[in-house]
């Protein structure tokens, strides 16, 4: 699948904060957008994602405008506020990935089960969530995007508050899962972002290819 953005402006009262934006991505890309705070990164993504629908251009799939809500059922989250549930258990939490899925309540736990296993945090499967550590939470949401087949995942700051060999870690499940998915990652991490294959710069509210 292709995700395709034309003319993007957006703003927010006479704040321009996105002028003429295109990009597009498909499965199997990978692509970092940086640029300084306040510069539109978090508006783009949720452009891109289906969450708010631009002032003027279109995001596309496939070539085709997407039904009425179709664009958010194709994308995954993993936000920086992890918004995960601290009571429920890390299974749980994944698990809920997996329920917008034509599967039992069974088979969504098997699956996060073995989500839960690829960022490494088998051992901690049962734990509530609000005993993990900031590194460990930042796993569950990425396993919870990744344990249901949408086909893009669209990541905000997924290292933001980590160090380094925490986020490292973080990274390291979020590339083994992302496959041949597409991924759109909102980042400051310099290292993160080489990790991809390309990189935009949003600067004055237009893209910039970097690599
Ligand atoms: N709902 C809103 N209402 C008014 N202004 C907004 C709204 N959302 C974002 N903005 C403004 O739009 C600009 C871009 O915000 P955005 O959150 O996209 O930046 P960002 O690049 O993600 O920054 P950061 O790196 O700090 O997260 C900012 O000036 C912000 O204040
Ligand atoms: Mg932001």
């Amino acid at each position: 699948m292709r995700l395709t953005a034309s003319g993007i402006n957006h703003g927010f009262g006479s704040h321009t904060v996105l002028d003429n934006v295109d990009l597009e991505v498909s499965q199997g890309d990978s692509l970092a957008i940086v640029g300084p705070s306040g510069s539109g990164k978090t508006t783009l993504l949720s452009i891109l994602g289906g969450l708010v629908t631009p002032r003027r251009g279109t995001v596309r799939v496939d070539g085709a405008a997407p039904a009425r809500g179709l664009l958010r059922d194709h994308v995954a989250w993993i936000l920086q506020t992890a918004n995960v549930l601290p009571d429920r258990t890390v299974v749980d939490n994944v698990a809920l990935g997996a329920l917008s899925e034509r599967i039992t309540r069974a088979q969504a736990e098997d699956r996060a089960r073995q989500t839960v296993a690829t960022v490494g945090l088998s051992e901690l499967h049962t734990m509530p969530v609000r005993l993990l550590s900031g590194g460990e939470v930042q796993r569950v949401a990425i396993a919870r995007a990744l344990v249901g087949n949408r086909p893009f995942v669209m990541a905000d700051e997924p290292t933001g508050q980590l160090d380094a060999r925490t986020s490292a870690r973080v990274m390291d499940a979020l590339f083994k899962g992302v496959r041949e998915r597409a991924l759109v990652v909102v980042t400051h991490d310099i290292e993160l972002a080489a990790m991809c294959q390309r990189v935009l710069e949003l600067r004055d509210g237009t893209v910039h290819e970097v690599t």
